[in-house]
């Protein structure tokens, strides 16, 4: 049931607050938190994250808190190539498995060879049961509920956080409850913020009506921002048929600067982190007279007067959960060009829900 909203699409963005509160109580002071410490008690070697789509940008995240948080190496690589490429599993090693429907037939093949080479296996996954929660040896559930929209938005956001939740727990930062209470008013914070956030989705629409009939739009991100730059060009190609990409801001200008003229968009995605390095790629962009829609830090003058759309966000006390805050931003910016363009939001053409086979 859609409710008031148009689109399951446009619910699912909304629902994300509550999900995120829920999630919190479930792992940090509910029935949830033994599973997440059994999950943290094993420390792998080394992880071998694989995914695809969406679920594959939110483990890229999930990859750079393993790294800085645990000192854990963790290999990033689409299942649907690592299947295939005879990767190298050394026993000790685990591996980490994301997915929102655990029917994907790719993630599936991933799976199957890690524990053919006697890896742990460890999933992320929506749907309890599902054929990746039955066949690994250990589960942590996002607690997404159902999604119908064919576009996965808040399965990224509860894929995220859970991966947020595994490197704390792998830290041991669980253990105490004085902790857990603090982290549960940094993930209240981040709720209370994204309803914020989304109570300006008309700021988000006019931007859409604006840039719409752009003929290409480039999202770049330095860091962290850079999964979310490859997630918003995702968004945007399967539901409103525009052609996008995701690029890493400072691989602009080895190839893709070429085509940038007044017709294509970058949507620039600026966060506390790498900030300068960030800005100067866009002064590069604006110099090829680009159209610069930024997504950056609020009350930042120089970057507004740069830009010509610009969308602030107050990210304070949030820094490494802030790629989720823009990712929501985009988002609705996907949901809202799309339907300037009158595309069928919930069930894009050429798409499945799940992909089942190869
Ligand atoms: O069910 P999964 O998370 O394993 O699905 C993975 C991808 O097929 C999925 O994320 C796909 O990319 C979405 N349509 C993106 O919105």
């Amino acid at each position: 049931d859609k409710g008031d909203f148009e689109h399951f699409m446009l619910k699912e963005i909304h629902e994300q607050p509550e999900l995120i509160r829920s999630l919190t109580q479930f792992y940090f002071h509910g029935e949830g938190l033994e599973s997440l410490k059994k999950a943290g008690s094993f420390k792998p070697s080394k992880f071998h994250m694989t995914a695809c789509g969406t679920a594959y940008y939110a483990g890229l995240l999930i990859r750079d808190f393993l790294e800085t948080y645990n000192k854990i190496p963790c290999a990033p690589e689409l299942a649907s190539e690592f299947r295939y490429r005879n990767p190298l599993l050394i026993e000790g090693e685990s591996g980490l498995f994301i997915s929102q429907s655990g029917e994907t037939a790719d993630t599936l093949a991933a799976q199957e060879l890690c524990t053919e080479s006697k890896l742990k296996t460890l999933s992320i996954v929506n749907v309890d049961g599902s054929t990746l929660f039955r066949n690994c040896d250990n589960n942590l559930l996002i607690r997404a509920g159902i999604e119908i929209g064919v576009a996965s938005t808040k399965a990224f956001t509860q894929q995220v956080l859970t991966g947020r939740l595994l490197s704390l727990a792998l830290s041991d930062e669980l253990s105490e409850e004085s902790k857990r209470v603090k982290l549960t008013s940094k993930f209240s914070l981040l709720a209370e913020k994204i309803d914020h956030l989304i109570s300006r989705s008309k700021e988000i629409k006019d931007i859409a009506e604006s840039v719409y009939n752009h003929k290409g739009f480039f999202y770049t991100g330095r860091g962290i921002y850079y999964p979310v730059a490859l997630e918003g060009a995702l968004k945007l190609k399967e539901i409103a048929y525009v052609h996008a990409e995701g690029y890493a801001a400072g691989e602009l200008k080895h190839g893709p600067i070429a085509m940038i003229d007044e017709d294509m968009v970058n949507v620039a995605l600026v966060g506390p982190e790498l900030f300068e390095k960030t800005v100067s790629n866009i002064q590069e962009i604006k110099a090829r007279k680009g159209v610069i829609l930024t997504i950056g830090p609020k009350d930042h003058e120089e970057l507004e007067e740069l830009s010509d759309y610009y969308f602030g966000i107050d990210f304070d006390g949030l820094e490494e959960l802030s790629p989720i805050y823009i990712n929501i931003v985009n988002q609705l910016l996907a949901y809202y060009i799309a339907k300037y363009k009158g595309t069928d939001i919930d069930k894009p053409r050429n798409l499945a829900k799940s992909v089942t086979v190869e």
